[in-house]
């Protein structure tokens, strides 16, 4: 009898390439994709714990399964990534959840298959949290999900302690997989009918396998076939001179970077251990636009970090303007056990971040309409991802990262098609295919 799994992924695309890998395992294992949770014989939850409504959001859905589980015991079911890695985080979830079968970290993902075995075997509950990262796995035969891009990890872990941050506490510190490794993979996926490829690292700028970041993207770029090369995330304080070179000397590398600031306040950025001042950070795009002029820049920032003034929060949206982010993800500062920051005094009260975030992202989002209005007219070129059923519309996105909608008779996911932009409606773009 066939036998279904259903995911459920929250946070990054860290994330979303790893339940591509969990789908992997459990595909040879001889279990089926579904798409709800009352088909499945196991159900998997791979978390995040970035902010705390990324963990209200997984025990709720959690939580929602309670039900199920009582109709159907023999139904499996698995939370892993993020929040469990947590220190003491999964027995928590073990009391809130008895009910849950499997607890895994984000360290032994690829254990996953034997830790089904155990539960089959009759094992009650199996918690199994490495506290190190352990040596990289590639072992992996990952279930893609994403055609037509494909996520290739470069390195796992943080080394930076952004003092907000847990990724460093739950991902351990930064390893670098082998170039050789990497570009053996890139070369598959082309030959393979991917045409974007996208180089995941949660500090790709501070690659230290046998080259340097930018050698590695030379390289990559150097493969042969059509496709599109992105990478992220990027650290300021890493984002070299050599790497914007290789960006400018390469057409294959979309002509974007997504470079997340944070504040605009120094005072700030210095609580927040991020190792640049705006104005170093403002000399960085400077340099990226002398040499790419139309490079879209798009980036993440925090309202009400401990201690941020009213004149820190003009500081961020000054930074702003000045930069003319292509698009921006804006958070309000979530305080998280065990980081530096967690213990700092002066934390905004809510209704004060509340203020700030309205005011960010209505700033953020008149820049977007204004860039989208300059599209009218203009004809682009989309590398189309999917198919939207609701609207009856292709879509896709530019070398930008600019979505475009647009109807069309044949199926062309897959396909870089050029697309005349007719109307513009905030961050996405609709037209018609001219070629
Ligand atoms: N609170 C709010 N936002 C956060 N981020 C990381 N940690 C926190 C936190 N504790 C944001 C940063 C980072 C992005 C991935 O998530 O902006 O760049
Ligand atoms: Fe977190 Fe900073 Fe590392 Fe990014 S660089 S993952 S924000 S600690």
């Amino acid at each position: 009898m066939d036998k279904y799994y259903h995911i459920v992924t929250y946070g990054c695309q860290m994330n979303v390439h790893e339940s591509e890998k969990i789908a992997g395992i459990l595909a040879e294992m001889g279990y089926r994709s579904c798409d709800e949770p009352e088909s499945a014989d196991i159900v998997v939850f791979n978390t995040c714990c970035i902010r705390e409504n990324a963990e209200n959001h997984a025990f709720g859905n959690i939580g929602m399964l309670k039900k199920l589980k009582a109709a159907r015991r023999d139904m499996i079911i698995a939370v892993g990534g993020c929040l469990p890695q947590q220190m003491n985080k999964a027995e928590g979830l073990h009391k809130k959840f008895p009910y849950v079968d499997i607890i895994f970290g984000t360290h032994n993902l690829h254990e996953l298959g034997q830790l089904i075995k155990q539960k089959l075997d009759g094992k009650k509950c199996v918690i199994s949290v490495r506290e190190s990262e352990g040596e990289i796995c590639e072992e992996d035969r990952p279930l893609r999900t994403s055609y037509p891009n494909a996520w290739v990890n470069i390195m796992y872990g943080c080394n930076n302690f952004c003092s907000y941050c847990i990724v460093p506490y739950v991902r351990g510190r930064e390893r670098s997989r082998s170039s050789q490794k990497i570009i053996e993979e890139v070369r598959s996926l082309v030959s393979e009918g991917y045409k974007e490829i996208t180089l995941l690292g949660q500090n790709v700028n501070s690659y230290s396998g046998d080259m340097t970041f930018a050698r590695l993207l030379e390289k990559i770029a150097a493969i042969d076939g059509r496709f599109r090369l992105r990478f992220m995330t990027s650290h300021p304080k890493d984002f070299s001179a050599e790497v914007i070179d290789v960006m400018a000397d390469n057409p294959k590398i979309c002509r974007c970077l997504h470079l997340p600031v944070q504040s605009g306040s120094d005072r700030i950025l210095k609580a927040m251990n991020r190792r640049y001042t705006a104005a170093r950070y403002l000399e960085k795009v400077d340099a990226l636009r002398a040499k790419i002029p139309d490079c879209a820049i798009t980036t993440d920032l925090i309202v009400g970090f401990p201690g941020e003034t009213d004149e820190d929060f003009n500081a961020t949206l000054d930074l702003v303007k000045r930069v003319g982010y292509a698009s921006a993800f804006t958070f309000v500062y979530s305080k998280r056990q065990g980081t530096a920051a967690a213990d700092m005094p002066d934390q905004i009260p809510e209704e004060v971040s509340k203020r700030r975030i309205m005011q960010l992202v209505e700033l953020v989002n008149s820049q977007t309409r204004e860039l989208s209005k300059t599209y009218v007219g203009r004809t682009i070129e989309i590398l189309c991802e999917d198919f939207d059923a609701a609207r009856g519309l292709y879509l896709g996105r530019d070398e930008y990262g600019r979505m475009g909608y647009f109807p069309s008779d044949e199926d062309v996911i897959g396909q870089f098609v050029d697309m005349k932009v007719e109307h513009a409606n905030g961050v996405s773009l609709t037209g018609c295919i001219v070629r």
